[in-house]
């Protein structure tokens, strides 16, 4: 794989890297991203239509049930070479912080040491009522009720047409206000506000790089634009940049 010698400069300047990442960083584990047909039982349903607070009102169970299939899935899989080779840039570069989309923590578990998870963790439960985090659940009751209020529980992650942590946010704009290098991986860039942050970098002066198998619509704000899977170009990337390892 060849790779810019300007753009491979650029990284081994960059004193801060920031990753935006989304599901296409997951696929490789073998999680399907959200553009990808549901499998399964779940192949009569499309993300969209489960993903909303509507939805859980109107059909608790079958949301409840949606995100248990989702969660074992993730309990089966390991990160892959993409999520580390983003733990060996943490080793390369003096700070890199990662904004991801995904709420399947498999950035932490791959050994990332500042992630900032703009849609929430699959793995934390909160009521839908009282809002408090519920950390123990009760495998017999579907979905689960509050402990402290009686309310329903419900996933820890963000639905379609709620605000996005107000502090997730807040971190990850200031993340790419002071970033030297933002890259853009495995992701549609679909979805509001998320989408809206290479924009901005752009628009900031930031280098931006680009990985995906496909074009979207961000191919024309990046610098450059490395066409592959995550989980081969970022490591190859970071093996010309830094050939000796270090
Ligand atoms: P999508 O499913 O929208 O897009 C996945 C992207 O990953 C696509 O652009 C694929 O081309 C790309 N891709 C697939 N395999 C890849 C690989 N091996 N390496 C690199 N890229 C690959 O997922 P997201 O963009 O993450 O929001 O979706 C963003 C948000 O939309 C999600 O966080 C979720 C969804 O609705 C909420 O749930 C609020």
């Amino acid at each position: 794989m060849h790779f810019d010698p300007e753009l491979l400069e650029k990284l081994r300047a960059a004193r801060r890297i920031t990753i935006f990442t989304g599901a296409g960083v997951s696929a490789e584990s073998g999680i399907p991203t959200f553009r990808d047909a549901q499998t399964g039982l779940w192949a009569q349903f499309r993300a969209e239509d489960l993903a909303t607070p509507e939805a859980f009102r109107r059909d608790p169970v079958t949301v409840w049930n949606w995100y248990a299939w989702r969660r074992k899935l993730i309990r089966d899989v390991l990160p892959n070479p993409a999520h580390l080779a983003i733990v060996q840039l943490e080793r390369l570069v003096e700070h890199v912080i990662v904004i991801t989309q995904n709420v399947d923590g498999l950035h932490q578990r791959a050994g990332s040491s500042d992630v900032i998870e703009l849609h929430g963790n699959l793995l934390d439960n909160l009521c839908s009522e009282c809002r408090r985090s519920v950390a123990e659940i009760k495998d017999d009751e579907v979905p689960p009720t509050c402990p402290y209020c009686g309310g329903l529980v419900r996933p820890g992650v963000v639905w379609f047409g709620e605000a996005l942590p107000a502090q997730a946010w807040e971190r990850a704009a200031e993340a790419m206000d002071a970033t030297d290098v933002f890259f853009c991986v495995g992701t549609s860039s679909l979805v509001e506000p998320a989408a809206s942050l290479p924009r901005h970098a752009r628009a900031c002066g930031k280098t931006v790089i680009q990985i995906n198998p496909e074009v979207t619509s961000h191919d024309e704000i990046a610098q450059y634009v490395l066409r592959g899977k995550a989980g081969e170009v970022l490591p190859a990337l970071l093996r010309a940049a830094w050939p000796s390892g270090s």
